[in-house]
């Protein structure tokens, strides 16, 4: 029998069409990564955008670079393809869609759980009192008729770390760990989706205050870091994120700014 828990946990794909701006859901009961199949699916059909690719079992999740990630039922994974011309975001915005996206899921999960610190970990996680419940992978997806992005979100929301190894358990989180609640997943998914509407649209629009609300939640600012660039390593504290979304770093020499790159030490 269906536990009241175990309800939440399903999605509701109907609903997530009648409250979003999703126009089609692909629900997979189980699938190796929700990214892969929204790219394989956009490459062979005509795909109706926005598109939801949504999963209650991803088997080999991707992170950046190589990295892969984890996740046990209960977590909310997803990828949604857009198509950056229906919103009249040029090319040259797309890099920054990864830190609209997370403050998107800051803005949700504040609705959610309202007293906890919710920050932005340049530049695809978002922390949850500085542990990380969301990681964010966003993909260029075919081009015909008109060019796509593939927004691939992982967010552990009933899936606990209780009982993780102590090293998983000390740098991640769930909604569930820090609320004690379990949270109903179509409703998560929802908030998510109608938050990252309203954001795309500020891009859009050039909203000025869109590059002060990532600066306001930028959990690195003031910490001394280590960021990797392919082979070169530059150490220096984190002045925030500026307007183009690169992290600036004062270093030994000066101040500098990186558009891409992994945060390899925080002290
Ligand atoms: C990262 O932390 O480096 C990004 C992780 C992104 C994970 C999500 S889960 C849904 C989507 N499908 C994937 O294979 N990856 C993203």
């Amino acid at each position: 029998m269906l536990t009241e828990d175990d309800a939440k946990n399903r999605f509701d794909s109907a609903r997530i069409v009648r409250e979003s701006f999703v126009q089609q859901v692909r629900y997979h009961e189980t699938i190796d990564s929700t990214n892969d199949d929204a790219l394989e699916f956009c490459r062979n059909n005509p795909c109706p955008v926005p598109l939801l690719v949504v999963t209650s079992r991803q088997t080999a999740g991707r992170g950046r670079s190589s990295n892969q990630w984890w996740s046990t039922t209960g977590a909310l994974t997803c990828s949604l393809v857009i198509r950056p011309d229906d919103f009249g975001i040029a090319e040259r915005e797309w890099p920054k869609a990864s830190l609209t996206t997370g403050l998107s899921i800051c803005l949700a999960l504040d609705t959610l759980a309202g007293e906890q610190e919710v920050s932005l970990k340049w530049p695809n996680d978002v922390w949850m009192n500085r542990r990380k419940i969301c990681g964010i992978l966003i993909e260029v997806g075919g081009r015909r008729p008109a060019p796509t992005l593939v927004i691939g979100i992982g967010i552990n929301v009933n899936n606990s770390f209780s009982a993780a190894p102590d090293e998983l358990r000390e740098i991640a989180t769930s909604l569930v760990d820090t609320t004690g609640t379990v949270f109903d997943l179509t409703e998560v998914l929802v908030g998510v989706l109608g938050e990252l509407e309203r954001q795309l649209v500020r891009l859009r629009d050039g909203d000025r205050q869109l590059a002060a609300e990532w600066q306001a939640r930028c959990a690195l600012r003031g910490r001394s870091i280590e960021l990797k660039l392919g082979h070169e390593k530059f150490e220096g504290i984190c002045l925030g994120i500026d307007a183009d979304g690169a992290i600036m770093l004062q270093t030994p020499v000066g101040q500098e700014r990186f558009f891409g790159g992994m945060i390899t030490q925080i002290r």
